[in-house]
């Protein structure tokens, strides 16, 4: 099987790149992290490529008229360095079936809630107002929906009296940081399956691992 080539986007403090980069160092993920794209030249994100001596690219999204002729930039980043999967790391804008159709059922996303609860950008603020006692995170296929594709993985943790949207986050992310790389690490293992639902139907995933 040939090499899994990630490009990996970013949009803050990239903290789930730096879990795939640790884990690509520690060969644990046996991937290739070919480029980070950010839409936001200030993205701490891009620092850490950089620290790693992978390309780190700005994407301005204010620059292109619509979400569709941004993402054809971006695609043309991710193919001019061999990009195979393409990883939302922390990417906060909603992708187009432009980069969806170049990279089919490959674009995956970490959201840090159990989805298909708290999609959007306020997961653990939203779990802690509704009060429920388990949070967590969820690695997806990206769909043209937001933070609707089909599940790959899921993590728990607990939700304590005492949390804050702060506290609860953090140890969301820690369990993100362990989720991420190993789901990709799956998928460049040839272990996740695709398969189309049918008329109207989501597609059907399997991931081919022993489950404990
Ligand atoms: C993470 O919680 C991720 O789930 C969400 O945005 C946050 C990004 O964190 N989509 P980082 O940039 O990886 O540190």
């Amino acid at each position: 099987m040939s090499e899994l080539v990630l490009g990996v986007l970013v949009s803050g403090s990239g903290t789930n790149l730096q879990a795939l980069l640790d884990a690509v160092k520690a060969g644990r993920l046996s991937a290739k992290i070919g480029v980070v794209v950010s839409n936001v030249a200030t993205a701490k994100g891009l620092d850490r490529a950089r620290a790693a001596g992978v390309p780190a690219v700005v994407v301005d999204h204010k620059a292109f008229a619509d979400r569709a002729a941004f993402d054809a930039a971006v695609v043309e980043v991710l193919r001019a360095h061999g990009a195979t999967c393409v990883v939302l790391a922390g990417f906060m804008r909603l992708v187009t079936p432009v980069l969806l159709d170049a990279f089919p059922h490959r674009v995956v996303n970490i959201h840090p809630a159990l989805l298909p609860a708290f999609p959007g950008v306020h997961g653990p603020a939203q779990a802690l107002a509704y009060g429920v006692r388990v949070a967590g995170c969820t690695v997806h296929l990206v769909d043209a929906g937001m933070d609707t594709g089909p599940i790959l993985a899921q993590a728990t943790v607990p939700v304590l009296d005492d949390d804050d949207e702060a506290s609860l986050a953090a140890r969301i992310l820690e369990k993100e940081h362990e989720l991420l790389p190993q789901v990709v690490q799956w998928i460049a293992e040839g272990r996740v399956e695709v398969a189309p639902g049918g008329e109207g139907k989501r597609p059907r995933v399997r991931v081919r691992i022993e489950r404990r």
